[in-house]
């Protein structure tokens, strides 16, 4: 029997919706009957009549994304402040909670000419080319150390700079070594980092657990190991005056405002919440005085 889009998508939105799992059932819908139907979501004819191997195909679309894959995976794309990347299996999917703690990194530039940002565990390249897109005067250097992850941001980067913004400098680094983009010491404004934030024993769902790089979700026993290395890195690289905006779990602000504040050096250490009020980041400054020695 034949239905309409409007029908396949409110089907859609319950099912999803049942799952419990994913957090915007009718945005993830509408996203995959767009992909689907080739067309952007303000042109998608509602009442449109789909031909049988069109309705199959999106509930089957549908069903991945029931069972957790991601939905970058399935329409090969994801946006992140306006900055479509592409994306898929192998590399971390930009969530829309980055937005908040992006805006905040923004903020801290605003008054900055010409601003030197770093972005840590860049994955896909989003949050970078992000900041490249909104503030074109930037320099903007990312690192990454998956290599897999890293051909998506250059594949995004050369892709973004082919529509006119400014081309970042991508680095394969490990934040946890000692000289990381050690060129760069003490002349940064902003410090920007996603890094992989669950403890290793979590339980999460099969998207991030399943789906996405277990080096993109996963960071050590305490999920604190990469966040350390990106507080203690982002001190050697900072200016004095310079920010740090960092992500974590959401059981984790207590712990990041801690490992700010243990360096003297970081002053205004405040902890935010994303879109939908769970904590999301923590954002310091660096004061750039020597650490306080014991007397
Ligand atoms: C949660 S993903 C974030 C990706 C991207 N910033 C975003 O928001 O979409 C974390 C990223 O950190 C990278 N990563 C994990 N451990 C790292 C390390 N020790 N050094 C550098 N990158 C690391 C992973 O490869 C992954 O791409």
């Amino acid at each position: 029997m034949r239905t309409t889009i409007r029908a396949l998508i409110e089907d859609a939105v319950r099912t999803l919706a049942d799952t419990g799992t994913v957090i915007a059932p009718r945005p993830d819908a509408e996203a995959l009957a767009a992909h689907l139907f080739g067309a952007g979501l303000a042109e998608l004819e509602p009442d449109g009549e789909p031909g049988d191997r069109e309705t199959a195909r999106y509930q089957e679309l549908v069903a991945g994304r029931a069972a957790g894959v991601p939905l970058g995976h399935l329409t090969g794309v994801a946006e992140l402040a306006g900055v479509e990347v592409a994306v898929g299996p192998g590399v971390f999917v930009p969530r829309v909670q980055s937005e908040s703690m992006l805006a905040n990194g923004l903020g801290a530039i605003e008054g900055t000419d010409r601003p030197l940002v770093v972005d840590l565990c860049t994955g896909s390249g989003a949050v970078a080319l992000a900041v490249a897109h909104h503030r074109p005067d930037a320099t903007v250097h990312a690192a990454d150390c998956d290599p897999v992850a890293l051909e998506f941001a250059r594949r995004n980067s050369a892709r973004r700079a082919a529509l006119g913004d400014t081309p970042i400098e991508l680095h394969h680094a490990d934040v946890t070594e000692p000289g990381l983009l050690a060129g760069l010491d003490g002349t940064v404004d902003l410090v920007l980092a996603n890094p992989p934030f669950m403890p290793d024993d979590a339980e999460v769902p099969a998207e991030f657990g399943v789906y996405q790089p277990r080096l993109a979700v996963f960071g050590g026993p305490d999920g604190l190991h990469v966040i350390r290395h990106v507080v203690e890195a982002a001190a050697r690289l900072l200016r004095p005056g310079g920010t740090l905006v960092v992500e974590h779990g959401h059981l984790h602000a207590a712990a990041v405002a801690g490992l700010c504040l243990a360096d003297p050096r970081f002053t205004e250490v405040s902890s935010h919440l994303d879109q939908y009020g769970w904590p999301l980041y923590a954002a310091a400054r660096f004061g750039g005085t020597k650490p306080l020695t014991a007397p």
